[in-house]
């Protein structure tokens, strides 16, 4: 039995989506746990399809796999019966998807709110994708939620819905100068597409505990990444819910104990979207170069990336608050043809109202981090073409460097590489199901 959890290590977009689908062939269930449909996972079969999956977890690219939306999401109805449409056009099985009662929606009234946040903070934005994700979760909170088993009863969803815009129409008009919505027909958009996805409601937390006592192993795939978590991330350019590892007990409802590893994906650079504080941040060409040959373009909302080196210091963080006991380095392809390739070992800082330092850890304060200067070590680089190495001895030894001071400065061993975006494209060094 092993209950994995796979997370992001940095901001998000490290290849996640291609470390489930490595797994899910030798996995009975793939379990998201936190965040809805501001996830863009891209997935290439080895057919060369390729697959843009944002709220369903990708183990439904798997047969055979049963596919949970855990109590942590925010679902958004239309999304998800939008993207259902898509995969089963494509002749993808998704009888295999369940989704807890538990979950909370994201109702049109949460877009709407995000957007004219996003819009009245202007400068101050947070780059969000727009999808009523934080609004939905602050929601949640506040205890104003809805969640898929209110669509099982009209009248308590109908109540639900009344009480809700009751608050948020005054404020997107009063405030905002929008539109009131109206809350009958909220409820009668939303009850026709529950229609469509109601039998996919069910207990998934006794589901996933009689399969782990069965001996099942589980996939718990993270959405976004560790600096992008509410409590340990770049606050407040963060999203609203939990991608760290201990997130994925409280967002799938197994018990903290069950987690037999925890998978970190890490990017063998950085990689951010939205707005936020980033220290190996390149704005030259080598940015571009970056953003070019790793193709970083956003899966969701089709922003750009922001580029920049690989930063140990938010390694050894994402180590820490997450105990990682491996890491999955994917696109170390993209470095191949550099003369030297810099690693960022510690920041430069000023200390607040303290003298200015070196430190090899995450700053204290926000302001700390928002203004450190990396320090960079040089490693040797590689020129050969690396797509087509399958084992970690037939990297050129350069690349073999740069992984093993990787896994040095991080704390925790690298057990897979990625050379390119094919399920097949992945050198495996130690593995995490038997
Ligand atoms: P996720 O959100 O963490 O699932 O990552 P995204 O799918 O948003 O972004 C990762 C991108 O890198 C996708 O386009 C993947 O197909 C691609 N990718 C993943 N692993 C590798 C790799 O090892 N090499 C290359 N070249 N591309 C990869
Ligand atoms: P995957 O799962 C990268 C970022 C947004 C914004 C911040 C808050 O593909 O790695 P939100 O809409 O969540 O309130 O936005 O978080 N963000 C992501 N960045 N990858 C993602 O998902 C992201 N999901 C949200 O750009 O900065
Ligand atoms: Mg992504």
């Amino acid at each position: 039995m092993a209950v994995m959890v796979l997370i992001g290590a940095q901001w998000g977009d490290e290849g996640k989506g291609k470390a489930t689908d490595l797994y899910g062939e030798r996995v009975q269930w793939v379990v998201r746990y936190q965040g809805g449909n501001n996830a863009g996972h891209t997935v290439v079969l080895p057919d060369g399809q390729k697959f843009a999956i944002r709220l369903i977890p990708s183990g439904i690219l798997t047969p055979g796999v049963t596919n949970v939306i855990g109590n942590g999401l925010v679902v958004n109805p239309q999304a998800l019966l939008q993207e259902l449409g898509e995969l089963e056009r494509r002749d993808i099985d998704t009888s295999r998807l369940l989704i807890s009662a538990d979950a909370h929606l994201v109702m049109p009234y949460h877009i709407a709110m995000d957007k004219v946040t996003e819009r009245y903070l202007g400068k101050a934005k947070i780059g969000t994708t727009g999808r009523g994700i934080g609004p939905a979760y602050q929601d949640k909170v506040a205890r104003l939620g809805i969640r898929a088993q209110d669509l099982l009863d009209p009248s308590i969803l109908q109540q639900k819905i009344e009480s809700a815009l009751e608050l948020k129409n005054q404020i997107l008009v009063k405030v905002y100068n929008r539109k009131a919505i109206d809350p009958q027909q909220t409820l009668e958009d939303v009850l026709a597409q529950a229609a469509q996805f109601s039998h996919r409601i069910a207990d998934t937390r006794l589901l996933l505990d009689r399969a782990i006592s069965r001996g099942e192993h589980v996939l718990m795939e993270g959405s976004q990444g560790t600096l992008l978590d509410v409590d340990h991330g770049t606050y407040p350019f963060v999203t609203s819910s939990n991608p760290t590892s201990g997130g994925a007990a409280v967002g799938a409802g197994i018990g903290a104990t069950r987690i037999t590893a925890v998978m970190g994906i890490l990017k063998a650079y950085t990689t951010r979207v939205g707005s936020g504080p980033f220290p190996t941040e390149l704005t030259d060409q080598w940015g571009e170069y970056l953003r070019k040959t790793g193709g970083e373009v956003g899966v969701n909302t089709g922003r750009d990336r922001r580029c920049g080196w690989f930063d140990a210091v938010i390694a050894r963080y994402a180590t820490r608050v997450n105990g990682i006991t491996d890491y999955f380095l994917t696109k170390l392809d993209v470095l191949s043809s550099l003369d030297r390739v810099p690693i960022c070992v510690g920041y430069r800082v000023n200390g607040g109202a303290g003298p200015a330092a070196e430190v090899d850890e995450m700053p204290l304060t926000q302001t700390d981090f928002h203004h450190a200067e990396p320090i960079y070590e040089y490693l040797p680089g590689w020129f050969e073409d690396i797509t087509g190495c399958r084992s970690f001895d037939e990297l050129p030894a350069n690349a073999r460097s740069y992984v093993r001071r990787i896994e040095e400065l991080s704390g925790s061993r690298i057990s897979a590489i990625g050379v390119g975006p094919g399920r097949d494209q992945t050198i495996v060094l130690h593995d995490l199901l038997h």
